[in-house]
């Protein structure tokens, strides 16, 4: 075979955008982010003050350039550095639980992966978005070891945070997107999961190389 899809999910802080985006560039295939585009259209939201989401959907156009990974231009204007401060994150689930949001953002997502060559990270990937991918893995991490990892992203980014807080609000999400009625968060049937509790990026990295090698040969 030689194009594959690859499927990545797992719960918030797992290590999956920075593995995949790592893995997507050693096999020169394409990185989507799909918990930014939940993101895009929540500033989208906050920024028009709390519309009907429905009618919100109409005006709003998602475009992705995989430049430094991926970048997020909604409606004509690059927002993918506002994506990660403190109001996206605290609205994102509950947008992400609406079903209209979802269906505009999987059909969108599963244009994408049309031509195969992707590798995309988020949340129902392997379960509804791409569910005959070749390679589907469902990675996790101790909510301790995500919360640090979530502090040294924040300290890189200049944001303050503390780890309790951080801890508080990754269980606090990791419970909204497990119970939501609507794709909810789960690991499907043939993914391969992998704890990344206390292994390095690049042990990871080389574990999903070595799967998708095995999935192009
Ligand atoms: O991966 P992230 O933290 O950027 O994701 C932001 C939110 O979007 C997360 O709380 C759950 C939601 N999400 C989703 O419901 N489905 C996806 N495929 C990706 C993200």
């Amino acid at each position: 075979m030689n194009k594959i899809n690859i499927a990545i999910d797992g719960p918030a802080a797992a290590g999956k955008s920075t593995i995949a985006k790592r893995v997507a560039s050693a096999l020169d295939m394409v990185y989507v982010d799909t918990g930014a585009m939940y993101r895009a259209i929540t500033l989208a939201y906050l920024e028009a003050d709390r519309p009907d989401l429905n009618e919100l959907l109409s005006g709003i156009h998602i475009r992705l350039l995989a430049e430094n990974g991926q970048r997020v231009i909604l409606n004509e204007k690059d927002v993918t550095d506002r994506l990660r401060e403190n109001d996206v994150t605290e609205n994102v689930s509950f947008v992400a639980s609406d079903p209209a949001v979802r269906r505009f953002l999987v059909n969108l997502q599963q244009q994408l992966t049309e031509d195969k060559g992707v590798v995309m990270d988020g949340r129902d990937i392997g379960t509804t978005v791409i569910p005959d991918a070749e390679l589907k893995v469902y990675m996790i991490a101790s909510v301790d070891e995500r919360a640090m990892r979530r502090q040294l992203d924040n300290e890189a980014r200049g944001i303050e945070s503390s780890v309790e807080q951080l801890k508080a609000d990754i269980a606090h999400r990791d419970h909204l997107d497990m119970t939501r009625d609507i794709s909810p968060l789960t690991k499907a049937e043939d993914a391969i999961e992998i704890d990344t509790t206390g292994q390095t990026i690049e042990e990871v990295t080389e574990e999903i190389l070595k799967l998708a090698a095995e999935k192009l040969a």
